[in-house]
């Protein structure tokens, strides 16, 4: 698909997927990286970025997500945070310079449960401020992968979310490492549990427009 195919449809559907746009050397850098963070946490280390929850009968807590990702003293993801080879791919979907805003890495471990259907943030215009995921592991049905409604971006910012994901239509949108998932943030998804497949880590970055105008 070409790039403004890909671009088209994200304006239509909230969503869109660039495949293999992270090349494999950082890709492998990246996760050793998210590795090594989720290595700490198993060994002990705690801290209000590493959001876990008690599982029934887990001895120890499951991590699904690191915050503030980009301050957890990992240089790759802190150069993905900042302009690396994200910041043109977030431009070209908006249209016009993005900058990032937010950086985090979610994971799903074997047995973990899904997220709940939400909007990331309805207080912002449709095209304005999307998600980039980076795709570290495959993500189909068995792990629990995105699911989308095509077009609910397009929803008012009041727009009842359950309701729009019992009307449909849903989209399950399976991944591959190195793949980037892009979806605004008005978005209506979720996702399912992890049943039994590899465990699903993405590195999720937000970007918005950068404001014009503003004074000095
Ligand atoms: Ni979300």
């Amino acid at each position: 698909m070409t790039a403004n195919a890909l671009v088209e449809q994200f304006r239509n559907n909230g969503f869109a997927v660039a495949r293999r746009h992270v090349d494999p050397d950082l890709l492998s850098a990246l996760e050793h990286e998210a590795r090594e963070l989720i290595s700490r946490f198993a060994d002990g280390y705690r801290s209000d970025d590493f959001w876990c929850y008690e599982g029934p009968g887990r001895p120890l807590p499951i991590l699904y997500r690191i915050h503030n990702l980009e301050k957890q003293g990992m240089p790759r993801i802190r150069e993905l945070f900042s302009g690396g080879v994200l910041e043109g791919l977030a431009s070209r979907f908006l249209g016009r310079l993005g900058r990032s805003t937010v950086c985090a890495m979610v994971v799903k471990t074997n047995g973990g449960a899904g997220v709940p259907w939400h909007r990331d943030r309805a207080d912002v215009p449709q095209g304005t401020a999307l998600n980039l995921s980076v795709y570290l592991d495959p993500s189909d049905a068995s792990n629990g992968c995105f699911e989308a409604v095509p077009g609910s971006h397009r929803l008012l910012d009041d727009a009842d979310v359950e309701l729009a994901r019992q009307r449909g239509p849903r989209v399950l949108v399976s991944a591959n490492p190195g793949d980037v998932l892009i979806h605004d943030v008005r978005l209506v998804h979720g996702s399912g549990d992890n049943t039994g497949g590899v465990e699903r880590r993405s590195i999720i970055t937000e970007f918005a427009v950068v404001a014009s105008g503003g004074s000095a």
